[in-house]
């Protein structure tokens, strides 16, 4: 698509001549930042994608979906203009279908996006308030056109005014879960925007992660003509098999819509079978069992880029955030991306899913602020409530001032999209009524003797630490460690009280300030993703409690071993037992004091253990046996760059990029923890870099970003500062995902096209995309009921099926997989 940074006049007509514009892909930021930029753009930004439809598309839906855009957006399609969209953290959509050629021609989607202070906008503020984190222009999620029959299952949000009294989508709900059975409630909205009423089928699947059917339900609904009318179905699982965040297993659902006897449409669910409970007085229980909350507030800002990771990075930083042992992560303080929630669903993580604010007086607002708010609230829920992850919404704003009327308000609201999760807000004041349902408070350095409201369902600890012991990563390791030591304090007073679900720290990563004085570092990790010694704490906090029982052993040693290294020598692990050696010499044998922290996995000091040069070695053990060691040596003299790619495989989709840390190493490939060598990066021809080059390395390291282009291939980064030998890392650049499980609705006539990334089914015809990989390709073709109706090679991309005896009108199960080429 094509971008120009600036105000066009004219840029809406369909004529518009936009050959001179930038060729970028989403998700795409209105200006690249070096890490310690210190301004950002605050303007306009347009731009400008040609597409076109051919005649078989002719009376179909078309709508063009945004996941999210900031901040003030205006479309046209063809010339035209369609309503002004406000607020840029919360999808939006427009049925575009009347505006549309379908003879070819050429269709442009122009869009105008204003980033300048909006103070009706929550979270900036009508006295223009300072906000503490930068809200990046540009359309920095992904936008996706969807194209569906008239008579169809709309998204949750399929509209531009978000119709709350006319959602659309499913709302899945759970009312009742054992181990012995589940119900599973399918709210199901169907939409007719033919001119005449219709009688539908609606047949719901529930398929495992084995790909097997578990159940179905079929009902019959009738629309009129413009109407959009709710199903309901239900689903009895016996047996289920559960999701917990330790144990998160995902079931999907494929709801089939028949007009007729043919399939018209179909929409996909992942879902998690769970129920949540929250109490007054004795914690959170999963299924029956009581855990604790563990984790930190996550900021969706990187470097370089702003608020525009692409879905590679959202799923990276979940991760990320699973392995530093979080159960728990507040999207502070907005909504987030859906690859996020996907990727919390698969890895286990519950989230406080929040409105985008930041203090103030809500009371002292425009009513524009105050309804934007709502609208936002309620939108942020509707998009996803079906997400095993969303655990809480907190609908109410991050530590605004007290105004009891409007919590009223944000809290019926977020019931009425939802009434089945619990509501709270991050309070940063006591004792004042509470609205919400559970107690959210930021204690920094301290916790309440008693939940200040004990009529609310439990009190969560939503931000600790942060600004009271600000830390870079190249602090001194004294100030390294006590961060740690302060994460660790919060997280073991968050434990002693059963009134208490648990704390989350602020923050997991260091993030852009929004008076744009300077990078706020607040992290357990830096700005760069790269760990804290506190990141490594919580780490530690996590075992076979996290994993389903499997004890995922670790051990650090918070100490460089340096000459003048603090001599009490911090241990985090969540083993048994620590066996410290110094030039493989034993020198102590610790256990955790779980007497006096009340920390899963409380961490370990050896005090006064004399400096040596050479390494200290950390064995943990469980049951006798060591699980887990941990290396830290004396750093040598600079000898060379070592690189890393994270990850080492991304897509050919012109927007994925792979994050390339670099290191300034020695001889042994031992961090150099003072090194700021000047670094330089060169990339070959498959990618592009983003960021400082050269970058000045903090404490060590630093990073670049390598970004696919359209083509596979691979990626070579190598980089170099000074004397010292060269780093190199490779990135493989694979097609676009495969297409390797999907539904197709065979049908000679009514031409379909699910919306899950499957982008060219049609009529009995599998079209295989391009991305889908290299040919040849197995294809095989099951019915709902698990039969095999055909099986075969793939040898150019168009599978006709229509030839094929078994294969009738209906839907079916069709896989892909790449046959390894010769
Ligand atoms: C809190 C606020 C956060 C962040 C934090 C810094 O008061 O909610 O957004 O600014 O302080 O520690």
């Amino acid at each position: 698509m094509k971008f120009n940074r600036g105000d066009v006049t004219g840029a809406d007509a369909a004529t518009f001549n936009d050959q001179g514009w930038t060729t970028v892909n989403l998700p795409h930021t209105f200006q690249n930042l070096s890490v310690l930029s210190t301004s950002y753009y605050r303007g306009i930004g347009c731009y400008r994608k040609h597409f076109t439809l051919g005649a078989e598309q002719t009376g179909r839906k078309v709508l063009l979906y945004f996941e999210g855009a900031m901040t003030v957006t205006q479309v046209w399609i063809n010339g035209t203009a369609l309503p002004l969209h406000k607020g840029g953290f919360t999808p939006f959509c427009f049925d575009i279908s009347q505006y549309c050629t379908f003879d070819g021609s050429d269709n442009v989607v122009s869009v105008r996006i204003d980033n300048k202070l909006q103070g009706d906008i929550p979270p900036e503020k009508a006295d223009g308030g300072y906000v503490d984190f930068v809200l990046f222009g540009g359309l920095y999620r992904d936008v996706k056109l969807i194209i569906t029959d008239p008579v169809y299952i709309p998204d949750a949000i399929h509209d531009w005014s978000n119709n709350f009294a006319a959602p659309g989508g499913q709302f899945i709900t759970f009312p009742a879960v054992t181990a012995a059975s589940a119900t599973v409630g399918v709210d199901t909205w169907v939409k007719n925007t033919t001119p005449a009423a219709v009688s539908c089928r609606l047949a719901t699947t529930l398929v495992d992660d084995r790909g097997e059917i578990i159940q179905s339900d079929e009902s019959t609904v009738a629309v009129a003509a413009g109407a959009i009318v709710k199903a309901t179905q239900t689903l009895n699982v016996a047996n289920p098999r559960l999701w917990y965040p330790w144990q998160p297993v995902l079931y999907t659902l494929f709801t089939v819509v028949y007009n007729g006897a043919a399939p018209v449409d179909m929409y996909k669910t992942k879902i998690g079978i769970r129920k949540l409970e929250w109490t007054k007085t004795t914690g959170v229980f999963c299924n029956g069992q009581p855990f604790k909350l563990i984790g930190l507030n996550r900021h969706q800002a990187w470097p370089f880029v702003g608020g525009a990771a692409p879905n590679v990075q959202q799923r990276r930083d979940a991760a990320l955030l699973k392995d530093a042992g979080c159960n728990f992560i507040r999207c502070s303080h907005y909504p987030q991306d859906p690859a996020f929630y996907d990727a919390c669903d698969s890895l286990g993580i519950l989230l406080w899913v929040e409105v985008p604010t930041w203090q103030g007086n809500t009371a002292s607002y425009t009513q524009t602020w105050r309804d934007n708010l709502v609208r936002f609230c309620r939108t942020m829920i509707k998009s996803a409530r079906n997400h095993p992850s969303a655990a809480i919404w907190a609908a109410g704003p991050n530590e605004a001032s007290l105004n009891t009327a409007f919590d009223k308000i944000l809290n019926d609201a977020a019931h009425a999209e939802d009434p089945t999760r619990p509501t709270t807000m991050a309070r940063n004041y006591n004792a004042n009524p509470n609205t919400y349902d559970i107690y959210g408070g930021n204690w920094f350095t301290n916790l309440p003797a008693s939940n200040p409201d004990p009529a609310t369902l439990g009190f969560l600890n939503a931000e600790h630490t942060g600004h009271t012991y600000e830390t870079a990563r190249n602090a001194t390791e004294p100030t390294l460690i006590e961060h740690a030591a302060r994460h660790e304090n919060m997280v073991h007073l968050g434990r002693q009280q059963a009134w208490i679900h648990g704390s989350l720290g602020w923050c997991a990563f260091d993030y852009y300030n929004g008076d744009g004085a300077a990078i706020k570092a607040h992290g357990v990790m830096d700005i760069m993703h790269i760990p804290k010694f506190a990141y490594y704490f919580y780490k530690s906090q996590s075992g076979g409690d996290n994993y389903n029982g499997s004890k995922h052993p670790m051990v650090f040693i918070a100490n460089y071993y340096m000459a003048g290294s603090p001599l009490d020598r911090k241990v985090f692990t969540n083993c048994e037992q620590v066996k410290l050696y110094r030039n493989n010499t034993l020198v102590g044998t610790m256990s955790p004091d779980t007497v006096a922290d009340k920390c899963a996995h409380p961490s370990i000091t050896f005090a006064n253990i004399a400096f040596e040069t050479g390494e200290l070695r950390a064995d943990g053990l469980i049951g006798g046996q060591v699980v887990a060691s941990c290396t830290t040596r004396t750093p040598g003299v600079a000898a060379r760059i070592a690189l890393f790619a994270d990850p080492n495989t991304i897509e050919a989709n012109g927007s994925d990029f792979s994050r390339v840390i670099a290191q300034v190493v020695d001889a042994n490939g031992t961090v150099l923890p003072t090194a700021t060598n000047s670094i330089s990066f060169t990339i070959n021809a498959a990618g592009t870099l983003i960021g400082a080059n050269p970058a000045a390395a903090t404490a060590g390291q630093t990073i670049a970003l390598a970004q696919a282009k359209r083509s596979e291939g691979v990626i070579t980064v190598s980089a170099t500062s000074g004397s010292l030998s060269a780093g190199s890392v490779s990135i493989t650049v694979k097609p676009m995902p495969p297409l390797e499980t999907g539904i197709v609705h065979v049908s000679a006539k009514l031409p379909i096209r699910p919306r899950d990334r499957v982008k060219t089914m049609i009529g009995p015809r599998l079209f295989v995309p391009a991305e889908a990989g290299r040919l040849p390709m197995s294809v095989t073709v099951h019915d709902l009921k698990g039969r095999l109706c055909y099986e075969g090679a793939v040898k150019n991309r168009v599978i006709d099926l229509s030839k094929q005896r078994n294969v009738a009108n209906g839907v079916y199960i069709v896989h892909i997989r790449a046959l390894s080429p010769k």
